[in-house]
């Protein structure tokens, strides 16, 4: 590890140094994820939105006492856990482990004095530690918990150490992927959320779904929420007289129309009495009308629907395949890297390839393998018992929510093996005329003439990928004919043959990150390419790599 560092900057050691060290905590991640993982997706999602109710976040100080600090707090209750980590200034996630302890904290908690202005006299569970001035300084700084992820050059490079593609690709979703704490912080963001849509709708929950929970989540990516009403229809059906009751409600034309309103309002109180949130947009005419905003204390960025159950339905069903065997997150990872790395896919709205599409499109492809890695959605939704069933808006939404009644088929291509091969099968497979249909896990006709069609997997007469363009499509298909071509060629998988003095040069799957040809973002012509040996033309996209060395994969925005 210590050669490994030789010849790099003093800052990209730094910066590596801390990668590694984010990634020896995942390690421990992984023990938390095992517990959890005889839990159902609800299960899950309910213990984790139950931790949040009990947690508050504190603008601390940049330096303090961390004892002092906590000893502090435990006056109000038992701290069950924490965390710092540093976005725009230091913050600290605290755990309590009752409710009770948020209403003594809050009962001690001042509304601020503010000079020429005046205060929003909302009390949420954002808070500010007051630190006595002078005794501010002399404190050590509290260990921060890393919430953005490695640039793009500090993960070329921490790849490139490894001894195999398999490693790589393990390595690369353990520096990706969220951590335990960066979860934990987005469900606390749903939850202040929550407290301020509760005071229209007090049974209203805000629920992460998306990457946040899908199990696909990269640090830095965004947090998919939904208004959660549906415990507000729940009622009380006590029989005796006949006689009942019933709400006077407002009527709206449509549920889109109720679902626009409400959003409407919610984002206007985010907007008005929401501390931390900012930017807020509302884009109402949208297929699915959702509230945008950036939650400043966290970082992230937030985007609010209601009424959008198939969606978490969604969110369950990827999870449930990236719990099936290691191999999908490892592969879905690495291909949503590649594709954001070589602009694939963009943090902006567009006619390109989603992560969503792309993950769909791995599900796909390792249920055509031989034997098949996963199984189809027919096949989930036959294993379901009578208390998965679920049909939301006229679609049957059912899955099997027990992983362990789930019999898999040995199958043990190794991650290179399965990396070359979606790249093969995606660079020659018939899009202009198959449609690819996860839930019967076979490639169909196309019903329409869009570029890609994948049917969505719960609203079967939907396409995911309806945005996406020929030259889009065009793109990612030349890219991984590219990228299957240099896996072929076997000299990128020599890693020996690629090693000089002074550093470790990109091998593997770290080759496959540099700048491509075919791509448009290239630096050399085609022809010439083939003109120059492998090694020589991977240490020239090298030193255009690190010319661009500013450019990271988390200022590309979530992907
Ligand atoms: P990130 O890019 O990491 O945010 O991935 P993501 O899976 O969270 O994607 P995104 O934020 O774009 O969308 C959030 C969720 O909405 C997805 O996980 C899907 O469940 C759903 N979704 C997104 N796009 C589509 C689509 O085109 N069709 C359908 N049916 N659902 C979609
Ligand atoms: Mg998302």
């Amino acid at each position: 590890c210590r050669l490994f560092y030789l010849g790099l900057e003093p800052q990209t050691q730094r910066r590596l140094a801390s990668t590694i060290s984010a990634i020896k905590a995942q390690t421990g991640n992984k023990t938390a994820r095992a517990a959890k993982e005889d839990k159902t997706f609800q299960a899950i999602q309910e213990e984790r939105r139950e931790q949040a109710e009990r947690s508050v976040l504190i603008s601390c100080p940049p330096r303090f006492s961390e004892k002092k600090f906590l000893d502090y707090l435990s006056k109000h209750g038992t701290i069950n856990k924490h965390f710092f980590y540093s976005s725009y200034g230091a913050y600290a996630v605290v755990e309590f482990s009752s409710k009770e302890s948020i209403a003594s904290l809050k009962e001690n908690t001042n509304i601020p004095a503010v000079e020429h202005e005046a205060a929003v006299p909302f009390k949420s569970r954002l808070l500010s530690l007051k630190w006595p001035g002078s005794q501010s300084n002399n404190q050590p700084v509290p260990n921060f918990q890393e919430q953005s992820p490695p640039s793009i050059g500090d993960i070329t490079q921490l790849l490139s150490e490894k001894d195999s593609v398999d490693e790589q690709l393990q390595c690369l979703t353990g520096a990706l992927q969220l951590t335990e704490e960066n979860i934990s912080l987005r469900f606390l963001v749903c939850s202040l959320l929550g407290d301020i849509a509760g005071a229209y709708f007090p049974e209203c929950i805000i629920r992460p779904f998306g990457s946040t929970v899908n199990s696909f989540g990269k640090l830095g990516c965004d947090v998919d929420m939904i208004l959660d009403l549906d415990g507000i229809y729940a009622t009380s059906q006590k029989k005796g007289s006949g006689l009942s009751l019933e709400y006077q409600v407002k009527r709206g034309a449509s549920e889109r129309a109720v679902t626009q309103s409400i959003l409407s309002v919610i984002g206007k109180c985010v907007d008005q009495f929401g501390p931390g949130c900012v930017g807020v947009q509302k884009i109402l005419q949208a297929r699915c009308p959702l509230v945008r905003f950036s939650h400043q204390p966290s970082g992230f960025q937030c985007d609010l629907t209601a009424n959008n159950r198939v969606a978490m339905k969604s969110s369950e069903l990827l999870f449930l395949y990236g719990q099936l065997d290691p191999r999908v997150r490892h592969l879905v990872f690495s291909v949503r890297c590649w594709a954001r790395v070589h602009n694939i896919t963009s943090s902006i709205p567009g006619a390109w390839i989603t992560n969503f599409t792309l993950t769909v499109m791995v599900v796909f492809f390792l249920q055509q393998r031989n034997p098949p890695i996963l199984p189809t959605l027919d096949q989930l939704k036959d294993l379901a018992g009578p208390s998965d069933k679920c049909v939301i808006e006229g679609n049957d939404c059912t899955i099997v929510s027990d992983l362990s009644k789930i019999t898999l088929q040995k199958n043990t291509d190794t991650l290179e093996k399965l990396l070359q091969e979606f790249f093969e099968f995606y660079g020659n497979f018939p899009f202009n005329k198959a449609s690819i249909n996860i839930r019967k896990g076979k490639e169909q006709t196309k019903p329409e003439t869009t570029a890609l069609y994948i049917q969505n997997p719960f609203e079967t007469t939907l396409n995911v990928s309806k945005n996406v363009n020929a030259t889009q499509l065009e793109r990612f298909v030349k890219l991984c004919q590219e990228s299957a071509w240099l896996l072929q060629k076997r000299e990128i998988l020599n890693r020996s043959s690629s090693q000089s003095a002074e550093s470790v040069l990109p091998w593997g799957f770290a080759a496959l990150l540099l700048p491509s040809v075919t791509s448009g973002t290239g630096v050399k012509s085609r022809r010439k390419r083939k003109l120059e040996p492998a090694s020589s033309r991977i240490k020239n996209l090298l030193d255009s790599l690190k010319i661009k060395g500013g450019e990271t994969v988390a200022k590309k925005g979530s992907t």
